[in-house]
């Protein structure tokens, strides 16, 4: 990869994209191989939001290369609760790991952050921006289910505030994808978001209901709405509960039909599709693994193992 920070899935060509998951593949078909390229080398965690999946999927990734993390833990209990400034916060942190993984409330902390550090930056969501390597782990997950060539995906629910789908939907125009739009009209994809993806030549296009476009999808990836992102919470409240995939939702879907969620859900999705074949949202979070032990293998350059034996 060209890029020593991620931050976006802008920077990320076909081929970062591939070698990554291919990386990943190997890894997930033999983990023991590289239990101890990572030897000794530490991983700084700073999560200034909550989170289950990215967090502990890092920590187990930079734990199976045989290193280990540095957690700041919760705002609640650092500095950054005595007013210090994200700047000196990663400077800091900087000074006791190889790498740093930063997620934020704040659209555009992680570019921020990085032009503080020279160590690999990764951002791991950041705001209502992007979320990267949810969009690694995502990619993997379509390519094994459904493939990422002649894909057609529906992307379904807040699309206006959800990370993974700006840093998917941008990802995907490296690809031969028909990306079909789909959710209230309050939660459409921002503007430039569209924009963008058709200076790329992607093929978008927006709905406001799945009727239509169902029976055609490979994959439907399905978002929660980001209720702590929105302003007023009865703005929140206009659009929650709005759709619901269930079992007679997908009456008319192909029967090969691939759903996934980044998680957590809360009512977008129902428990009776989780033991159907459509079900890969699971698998899809236990991706997480090895995508970021690739990820952090090919960020943390030369193994330690082979420092040693020099
Ligand atoms: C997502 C996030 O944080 O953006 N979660 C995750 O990392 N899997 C999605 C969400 O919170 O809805």
């Amino acid at each position: 990869m060209r890029h020593d920070h991620l931050i976006t899935s802008k920077q990320l060509s076909r081929a970062d994209i591939e070698a990554v998951l291919d990386h990943a593949a190997e890894i997930a078909a033999d983990p023991d191989a590289v239990a101890h390229r990572h030897d000794g080398r530490l991983l700084g965690l700073l999560f200034f939001e909550p989170s289950t999946r990215t967090k502990m999927s890092f920590e187990t990734a930079m734990k199976r290369l045989g290193g280990d993390v540095v957690d700041m833990g919760s705002v609640e209990s650092s500095s950054v609760k005595k007013g210090e400034t994200l700047a000196d916060t990663v400077r800091v942190i900087e000074g006791y790991a190889d790498a740093l993984v930063l997620r934020h409330p704040r659209q555009g902390a992680a570019t921020m952050a990085a032009a503080f550090v020279d160590v690999p930056l990764v951002n791991a969501g950041d705001g209502a921006g992007h979320h990267p390597t949810q969009t690694l782990l995502d990619l993997y997950t379509i390519r094994e289910n459904a493939g990422l060539d002649d894909l057609t995906i529906g992307i379904m629910g807040d699309l206006k505030y959800g990370r993974t789908v700006h840093s998917l939907a941008y990802a995907l125009t490296n690809f031969d994808a028909n990306q079909h739009f789909i959710s209230p009209e309050s939660l459409q994809l921002p503007r430039e978001v569209v924009y963008d993806l058709h200076q790329q030549g992607a093929s978008v296009r927006e709905h406001d209901g799945l009727e239509e476009v169902l029976p055609s999808l490979d994959v439907l990836y399905v978002t929660r709405i980001q209720r702590e992102r929105f302003p007023e919470e009865q703005e929140y409240r206009e659009v929650a509960g709005e759709y619901q995939i269930d079992a007679d939702v997908l009456e008319d879907a192909r029967d090969d039909l691939t759903v996934m969620h980044p998680l957590p859900r809360v009512d977008e999705i129902a428990p009776e599709i989780d033991e159907t074949d459509h079900a890969a949202y699971f698998e899809q979070a236990h991706n997480g693994v090895p995508v970021r032990m690739a990820l952090l293998d090919v960020l943390l350059g030369e193994p330690t193992r082979g420092d040693r034996d020099e």
